[in-house]
């Protein structure tokens, strides 16, 4: 039995995901803008990353017989400064992210919720790596910085991202 705290804070966290997606898509369109597909490409990949958590979010709330409520999905920004400010962003969100799971974990775990707890586990571990990738792609950007043909290199290696739809 997962209580009614515990659906709510799950479908919050449902609009987090459709918002990072939102966000995501977002940094991809200024890159597409930029002529830079191949980042474009993993931003967009990744938006679609984010709307997968949140339709296994849909699937477990539906599935311990809660209430789906979905919320309004706030704007996301659409100026940034420049590429290296975006991948700081993506990174902080990231961030942002996993604080916001480990809260509903830890709302989960008071309440000896183990069905939670058990299916957020998967996520907690898709943060480490969403983080790792992160901060791995600011220390990349940063090393790029104004340089034309490390861009263009940059660029090249971020097309080849392809979305790979998660197994159940
Ligand atoms: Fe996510
Ligand atoms: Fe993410």
């Amino acid at each position: 039995m997962v209580s009614e705290k515990i659906v709510t804070l799950v479908n919050e966290q449902i609009t987090k995901e459709q918002y990072a997606a939102q966000l995501y898509l977002s940094m991809s369109a200024w890159f597409y803008a930029q002529d830079l597909e191949g980042i474009g490409n993993y931003f967009r990949v990744q938006s679609k990353e984010e709307l997968m958590h949140a339709d296994k979010m849909f699937d477990y709330v539906n599935d311990i017989g809660g209430k789906i409520i979905l919320n309004e999905v706030p704007k996301p920004p659409h100026e940034f400064a420049n590429a290296q400010e975006i991948f700081e962003k993506a990174l902080d969100h990231e961030r942002l992210v996993t604080k916001s799971i480990f809260n509903i974990v830890k709302a989960a775990n008071d309440e000896s919720d183990f069905a939670t707890t058990s299916f957020l586990q998967w996520f907690i571990n898709e943060q480490v790596e969403e983080e790792s990738s992160a901060s791995l792609l600011v220390s990349k950007i940063r090393m790029v910085k104004d340089n034309p043909s490390a861009l263009y290199l940059f660029d090249q290696e971020l097309a080849q991202r392809v979305f790979v739809p998660a197994a159940n």
